[in-house]
């Protein structure tokens, strides 16, 4: 391996010098472990990136994509298609909140919220509303890398750089309040932050807004769990003025919450919901947009007899293999109980998060479900990252808050042994 040239790929979201300088490789991949290119073990201590809730190295989604493969490996799905990609969206359907039962396929999270995005202008463009083009997102949301994601997200660094914004896009604050530090699960105080979704409806006009949308708890800015109420609260001002409510459940999505998705978790309903990641246990792209029944029949209803109705999609929506691993995956789900093993396991994940309280690195712990995150004293991310792995834990850190969200499979010995690397490194850092 030492002839595998550095120089050419171009990292996403990597410190490119900084890696080349020193990388981290990996090889191989089985439940939660990765091996590295040296031979060292590494507790995957974020299931990849949010993606592998079933573990690594899945026979069950491999059988299924060599057999599918084999069987018909690709289809458009524009004006033909093939039985997957419909066998899968009933199945996603049926686990989807009352009445979200129509699905559109993406190869991603950043092009699902674009589809999110483009389903509510269809939607407002059917019923007529067409001054409904704005959109209110979140400071330190993250919605993916395209120009939509990036301009509805509130993390000044991917940002700054791209001039090329989308118009019309108003961002409410963030929820997290010094008051809230160290709070384990939903915060008591914070509900009143969702009044700014009303007082922009106030200040642009509520019938402007086509599209409030936010992710359930913000995961990659270091886990924002909503505070008690606020969801609920948004929901209320959507209702209140025709704003439809959309969440990213990118992260939230699959079970990392203890139930299928985080409007199940939270008892608060979107009217589309944003999904990719462990969809297929991020084996192969793909994610999933759920819209409610009404969106879709408004937009179906509008167009003359025989015309395409939505004229949007991509070369790989509802790719035979894609679907064939996500059908795969959703059976173990429900065969191994995934979900409710993480509501059971959450307890002792939270245990070992929150034993990081105290250590003089560490200025704020959050967490629910099998979603954590440290918040370290400033700068001191990047270090701590490659200390970790070096230790034998991979963690996806976002500037200082290092983010832990392990297979859904883990057993409590390798949560104890993420604890243990955690405090010994943090305890130095
Ligand atoms: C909440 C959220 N939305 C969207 C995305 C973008 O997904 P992708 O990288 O698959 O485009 C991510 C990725 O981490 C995410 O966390």
């Amino acid at each position: 391996m030492t002839e595998l040239s550095l120089d050419e790929h171009w990292m996403p979201f990597t410190a490119n010098r900084d890696f080349k300088a020193a990388p981290r490789l990996l090889t191989q991949a089985s439940g939660v472990t990765y091996t590295d290119i040296d031979g060292q073990q590494v507790l995957d201590g974020c299931a990849g990136m949010f993606c592998c809730n079933a573990g690594h190295g899945r026979r069950e989604i491999a059988d299924a994509v060599a057999k599918q493969i084999l069987d018909l490996d690709y289809i458009s799905n524009y004006q033909i298609a093939s039985p997957p990609a419909f066998l899968l969206a009933e199945r996603l359907a049926r686990m989807m909140p009352a009445g979200m039962d129509r699905i559109f396929f993406t190869n991603s999270g950043s092009e699902g919220v674009d589809t999110a995005l483009k389903a509510a202008l269809a939607y407002y463009d059917a019923k007529g509303e067409t001054r409904r083009r704005r959109f209110v997102a979140r400071e330190r949301s993250f919605h993916g890398g395209n120009i939509a994601g990036t301009t509805l997200g509130g993390l000044v660094n991917n940002r700054r750089v791209f001039g090329a914004e989308m118009p019309g896009v108003v961002h409410m604050r963030h929820t997290l309040l010094e008051e809230n530090r160290f709070a384990r699960g939903r915060p008591q105080a914070g509900a009143e932050l969702a009044e700014d979704l009303q007082r922009i409806a106030e200040t642009y006009g509520g019938e402007t807004i086509a599209a409030c949308i936010v992710e359930p708890v913000a995961g990659s800015t270091g886990v924002l769990v909503p505070p008690e109420g606020y969801l609920e609260r948004l929901r209320e001002i959507c209702d209140a003025n025709g704003i439809l409510l959309i969440y990213d459940e990118v992260i939230t999505g699959f079970g990392r919450l203890g139930t299928a998705f985080g409007a199940q978790a939270f008892g608060v309903a979107p009217d589309i919901m944003v999904t990719a990641k462990a969809l297929t246990n991020g084996t192969v792209p793909m994610g999933a947009v759920a819209v409610r029944r009404g969106i879709h029949d408004a937009v179906m209803d509008a167009a003359p007899d025989g015309r395409i109705e939505f004229s949007h999609g991509y070369t790989y929506s509802g790719h035979p293999v894609a679907a064939a691993a996500a059908l795969a995956t959703l059976d173990i789900y429900d065969n191994e109980g995934l979900f409710e093993r993480a509501a059971n396991l959450s307890p002792s994940f939270l245990d070992m998060v929150f034993s990081l309280e105290g250590l003089p690195a560490v200025a704020d712990v959050r967490g629910i479900g099998m979603l954590g995150a440290f918040e370290l004293q400033p700068g001191k991310g990047p270090e701590v990252m490659k200390a970790l792995f070096a230790a034998g834990l991979h963690v996806k850190f976002t500037g200082d808050a290092g983010i832990l969200a392990p297979a859904l499979t883990m057993t409590i010995e390798d949560m104890a042994r993420m604890g243990d690397i955690l405090r010994d490194v943090l305890d130095k850092a």
